[in-house]
């Protein structure tokens, strides 16, 4: 008997201290993320809501992450998108008057400085495991993911896969493919290979509104050899060495 009572008398000293140290990843979604971010869906079904969007919607965060590129990233958390996620409040597509005239110039201009560092919730190591392991639960969209699959076999270097984003496909007017290289619109692409699964960046860049019906990423019609050596490519430029900061 008493050895009950000295049992739960500990029980109740050390249950509030296990409680605080434990809280479980998805309490830590709850309490701490889901006031910025959606962690249900559906994504934005109309312009109005996508332009409510100020944070990006997490709920098929497991469909879309590399669980250590999160746990990383939610102890340091760095800008992605150079404009916001509300990219047209911050960018202007007409030249200003300094540059009209001056050739060369394709890519979209921020207004005012530009928007780094990010102001973000900082997690301890534990926690951003824990918030991870739930965020890694979150997989709605198997189906959009279910049969991609990088081909082991197709090669690509970084000056052959950089011609299919500049060139052929265009995709630097809305992507940077390293720091202040490319467009203001789109998130940057040159960290994008380290942060997604390859079957997310091969579903994504074949049909963006899959995912998200209303983003301005538009279907680029990527032909199926040149979306494997893109995804590659992103790979490949995910290894270079950038200052981040920038
Ligand atoms: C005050 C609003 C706010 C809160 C609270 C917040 N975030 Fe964010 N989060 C943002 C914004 C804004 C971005 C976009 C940053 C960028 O793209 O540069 C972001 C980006 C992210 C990203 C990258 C998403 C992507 O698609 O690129 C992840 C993952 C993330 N947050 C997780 C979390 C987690 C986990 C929490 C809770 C511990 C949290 N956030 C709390 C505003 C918030
Ligand atoms: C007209 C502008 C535009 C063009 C052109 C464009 N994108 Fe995008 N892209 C976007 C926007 C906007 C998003 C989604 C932004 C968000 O989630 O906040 C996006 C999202 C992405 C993502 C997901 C990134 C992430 O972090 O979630 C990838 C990968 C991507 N684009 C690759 C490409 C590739 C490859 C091309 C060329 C074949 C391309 N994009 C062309 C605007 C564009």
């Amino acid at each position: 008997m008493k050895r009950l009572i000295l049992f739960s008398l500990l029980a109740v000293i050390v249950s509030p201290a296990l409680a605080s140290a434990g809280e479980d990843g998805a309490a830590i979604l709850k309490n701490r993320c889901a006031s910025c971010h959606d962690l249900k869906g559906p994504a934005p079904q109309t312009i109005r809501e996508l332009w409510k969007r100020d944070a990006p919607d997490l709920f098929y965060a497991g469909n879309k992450f590399r669980r250590e590129w999160l746990v990383e990233w939610l102890q340091k958390p760095v800008r992605i998108r150079p404009a916001g996620v509300n990219y047209l409040r911050n960018i202007n597509s007409t030249p200003p008057k300094s540059q009209k005239g001056k050739a060369g110039r394709k890519f979209d201009v921020l207004w005012g400085e530009v928007l780094r560092p990010l102001k973000h919730v900082k997690l301890n190591r534990a926690e951003a495991e824990a918030a991870a392991d739930a965020l890694m639960d979150l997989r709605p969209h198997y189906e959009l993911v279910a049969g991609k699959k990088l081909d082991s076999k197709v090669k690509v270097t970084l000056d052959s896969g950089e011609l299919l984003i500049d060139k052929v496909y265009g995709c630097l007017s809305c992507h940077q493919i390293e720091p202040g290289y490319g467009g203001y619109t789109g998130p940057e692409l040159y960290t994008a290979g380290a942060r997604l699964q390859p079957e997310f960046l091969l579903s994504y860049i074949d049909r963006p509104k899959n995912w998200d019906p209303k983003i301005w990423m538009p279907n680029m019609h990527v032909k199926p050899d040149d979306l494997q050596k893109i995804v590659h490519y992103l790979i490949l430029l995910s290894k270079e060495d950038f200052d981040a900061s920038n």
